[in-house]
């Protein structure tokens, strides 16, 4: 028996009313769960309630959480000041048919802080990112789309493309081939995807150029947090910057995950200036709400009758009200800056950890957050995340909630998320699990070599 087979037997023994909620929800839903993400061996962890740092499961078991919603929740669960906005906004009402009067308020935060000439609130990442490529589609006049290999934009047709090829699928590391991620795709639609390795920005150009004519967008993660965290290379992102000019094509931020762990967003961290940008997740401390803004003429030619931009949620009154107060109350640069300080410390005593108990392992990340990849290559772009051990990932993560932490967000390509909640305790005691877990993952290394050496 490996790590990972011991570890879901005790999962098991302590989650029987997880197991006992997945037979009666999957009679009505499939799998049990309504994101397909949280669908997990060997039944999905449901969950009661979340404050601050802790979140409890169905069978009344306390973790300290640093998956966050897969980073939806950088304010903390419950953040009271989230809630107490939320709260008396309900009692103003929850939707109008009609435009908040204080919906301007947090449309000029967002503009002011993330550089953007304009912007337009919609619910989810998904469909905000959905928008972003149809602007670029009208404003310009063409049709096809640049993404990389392992980034991911949402759900929908025009992006669900080489998220994680399988190596029989996936061609030519320089110019990979576009592989739809899902059944059921619109062929003429997914098929106008071009499909880049993220950090060559050689082989982007020249898959870029081979489309020039009809090339609308260049879309990509600016730190790809789909294949863990990956940072892109000095100079990346400058030359996408200059290949979009060249060619005519609007450059798009995907900042869905990256716009609330850093103060300004990734311009701030890089100073590349893209044309549109999209948020999302911790956007709203929680809340549903996403946007799309960016430079002028492209925003503005965004007509109504002309170019469709509708959602009877979008800029709802909950999500709006706590928006405004998770950016303006909550996410402050200090406290951002705090956070990030707190992240560094975790990566640090992964670090550690991983070269005392010779874990063949290495930590990537920046400030509130980071990942362990069970790989001794650096991860740079979706082939080199192949060499992750993935088993090995899900015996780790297993065996920390065994032992009261979710270490991350549910998945090997995903990373921790270090909220304003989190105190330096609460980064110790997981570094504390980590070790005790390393140990474990270490008997089994030693057990591997002897079996080998036998
Ligand atoms: C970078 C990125 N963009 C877009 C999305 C889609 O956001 P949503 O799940 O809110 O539709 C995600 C979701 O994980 C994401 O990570």
């Amino acid at each position: 028996m490996g790590l990972l087979e011991e570890e879901v037997a005790v999962f098991r023994r302590r989650t029987p009313r997880s197991a006992r909620v997945f037979d009666i929800a999957r009679r009505y839903t499939p799998f049990g769960v309504h994101s397909n993400y949280r669908h997990v061996d060997p039944y999905p962890l449901y969950v009661s309630r979340a404050r601050g740092t802790s979140i409890w499961d169905a069978d009344g078991h306390r973790y300290l959480d640093f998956s966050m919603a897969f980073g939806a929740v950088v304010v903390g669960h419950a953040n009271p000041v989230v809630v107490r906005a939320v709260r008396e906004q309900a009692a103003r009402g929850s939707i109008f048919g009609f435009e908040g009067a204080d919906t301007y308020r947090l449309a000029r935060v967002l503009c002011e802080r993330f550089r953007l000439d304009r912007v337009k609130l919609s619910v989810t990442g998904m469909d905000a990112t959905q928008f972003a490529v149809r602007f670029a589609r009208a404003f310009t006049g063409r049709s096809r789309v640049l993404k990389f290999e392992g980034c991911y934009h949402g759900s929908h047709d025009s992006l669900l493309v080489s998220i994680k090829p399988s190596r029989e699928r996936e061609g030519d590391p320089r110019r990979p081939t576009a592989v739809p991620a899902s059944k059921g795709l619109v062929p003429e639609l997914a098929g106008r995807a071009l499909v880049a390795p993220f950090n060559d920005l050689e082989a982007t150009e020249a898959i870029a150029r081979g489309a020039a004519g009809d090339l609308a967008a260049i879309i990509l993660e600016p730190i790809p947090m789909n294949m863990g965290v990956v940072l892109p290379a000095p100079g990346f992102l400058e030359g996408l910057r200059r290949l979009a000019d060249e060619l005519g094509a609007i450059l798009i931020f995907d900042e869905v995950k990256t716009g609330a762990k850093f103060y300004d967003g990734a311009e701030g961290l890089f100073h590349v200036h893209p044309d549109l940008k999209v948020f999302g997740k911790g956007l709203a401390g929680g809340y549903p709400l996403a946007a799309v803004g960016g430079r002028a003429d492209v925003m503005e030619a965004v007509v109504p009758g002309v170019i469709s931009h509708a959602g009877t949620y979008n800029s709802n009154p909950l999500g709006v009200a706590a928006g405004l107060a998770t950016l303006t109350k909550v996410l402050t640069r200090q406290k951002m800056r705090a956070a990030g300080r707190l992240g560094d410390a975790l990566a640090k005593g992964y670090a550690d950890v991983v070269e005392d108990r010779k874990v063949p392992a290495l930590v990537q990340g920046l400030g509130m957050s980071g990942t362990i990849h069970f790989t001794r290559q650096p991860v740079v772009d979706w082939r080199s995340f192949q060499s992750v051990d993935v088993a090995k990932w899900w015996g780790y993560y297993t065996a920390m909630m065994n032992r009261g932490v979710i270490p991350m967000a549910t998945g090997p390509d995903e990373q921790w998320t270090v909220s304003t909640a989190h105190t330096r305790r609460d980064v110790d005691r997981h570094v504390e699990v980590f070790d005790e877990v390393a140990k474990e993952i270490a008997r089994f290394e030693g057990a591997m070599e002897m079996v080998e050496a036998i």
